[in-house]
């Protein structure tokens, strides 16, 4: 197994555990990169000033540099430092966290429709909920859902011509729709009211919050749903007490998270974990691996509800630390609690999307087809 083939693997904690035993940081020479495992060496990384999300050569990934989704990729406070990160923000983090938990759970009731078809639910409903509080009208809803998908694949380099066209495609029109948006919601109010280099770089950053939302989020119920299909107990304990589903969905970031790893680029010599880094290296963070770090939460193999100052790794640390983690955990949970309302958790066989960092199960529900038996 790479640290790469970890991410969608059945079971890489072994595997992680493994990597773990070695301090500091490991040079993987087959894939060329630095790979951080431990908790305290992924957070020396994150934290750390001459570490940044793109490589100084490549601000843009070649495969997109000249259209109309790198454009977006460009100006997105996610693969960007310095003042084109802090402005952004500093208008949404704050934006992000005046969402209330209220807000959250009306918009999955009332989004929630028809949940048979999992797999586009996973994925569809998240990126409508908060489509929805950033003003969209109802009827746009889907609409902005699949352009998100579609917009999503540009930043995976697993994806084909045809799929970076329709993202280009998802870029354009999702730029175009926030252009037009006219119902200016408590949560558009307070991320426009920030300070902007222009309309251009404030949409851009809107579609980074579909984007951002997407694949996560569906990883993070998807995860869920599989916890729960594999622990009837779990599934029969938030049944009778739907409080708790706040702490299995953090539970389950901690334990199996949807986004594995991240990456960092050497913009300065430097040193981390005694390792002499150089400009250009590339440290592969590995974020699943230091939530499993003993170090960082005890007794980190056993899936707890209850889990006294439970250290999350899965949604970054630093200055990229994810600023939509507490909505994104209050979205999961009630997505959960209302798919447990309409249909039952029944253990369904899946495997995961391909990628090299998200985590997120395709579940199977048809019969299988004489392709999937013959392999
Ligand atoms: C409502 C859903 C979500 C929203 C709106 C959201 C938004 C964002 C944004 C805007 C960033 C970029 C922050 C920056 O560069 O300063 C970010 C980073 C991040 N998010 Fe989220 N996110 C959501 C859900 C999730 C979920 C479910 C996960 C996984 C459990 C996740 C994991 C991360 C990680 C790991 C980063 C940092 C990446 C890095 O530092 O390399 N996010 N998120």
């Amino acid at each position: 197994m790479t640290p790469l083939q970890a991410a969608t693997h059945a079971d890489p904690y072994g595997y992680y555990a493994g990597l773990r035993r070695n301090a500091g940081l490991l040079f993987d020479v087959g894939l060329g990169l630095w790979v951080a495992s431990r908790a305290q060496t992924v957070e020396a990384v994150l934290v750390h000033p001459d570490c940044g999300v793109r490589p100084l050569h490549e601000p843009v990934p070649a495969a997109i540099a000249q259209r109309a989704a790198g454009q977006v990729f460009a100006q997105l406070m996610r693969m960007n430092e310095g003042v084109a990160h802090r402005c952004p923000r500093a208008a949404v983090q704050p934006a992000l966290a005046g969402v209330s938990a209220r807000q959250v759970a009306g918009a999955v009731q009332h989004l929630c429709g028809d949940a048979t078809q999992l797999d586009d639910w996973m994925f569809r409903l998240p990126v409508s909920v908060i489509a929805h509080l950033l003003g969209f009208p109802g009827d746009q809803l889907g609409v902005v859902a699949e352009l998100t998908r579609n917009f999503v694949a540009c930043l995976s380099p697993l994806s084909d011509e045809a799929q970076l066209r329709n993202a280009d495609l998802g870029a354009s029109q999702l730029r175009q729709m926030f252009s037009d948006v006219f119902e200016e919601t408590a949560l558009l109010a307070a991320i426009r009211s920030g300070e902007w280099l222009g309309a251009d770089v404030l949409n851009a950053n809107l579609i980074g919050l579909l984007s951002q939302t997407c694949e996560a989020s569906a990883g993070l119920i998807g995860n869920t749903l599989a916890v729960l299909a594999r622990r009837p107990d779990l599934l029969e304990q938030v049944q009778r007490t739907p409080a708790l589903a706040m702490a299995l969905v953090e539970e389950v970031a901690r334990y199996d998270a949807p986004v594995q790893n991240t990456r960092r680029f050497v913009a300065r010599r430097c040193t981390i974990g005694g390792q002499v880094l150089e400009v250009g290296d590339t440290i592969l963070v590995l974020l699943a691996s230091a939530n499993r770090d003993g170090d960082a939460n005890p007794d980190p193999d056993s899936f707890l509800l209850e889990r006294p100052q439970r250290r999350i790794f899965s949604f970054g640390v630093g200055r990229h630390h994810c600023p939509g983690q507490q909505l994104a955990l209050t979205l999961a949970s009630q997505v959960i609690l209302a798919l447990l309302q309409r249909q039952p958790v029944l253990p369904v066989p899946f495997s995961y999307w391909p990628s090299l960092n998200g985590r997120i199960p395709r579940f199977h529900h048809a019969a299988p087809s004489l392709h999937d038996v013959n392999g």
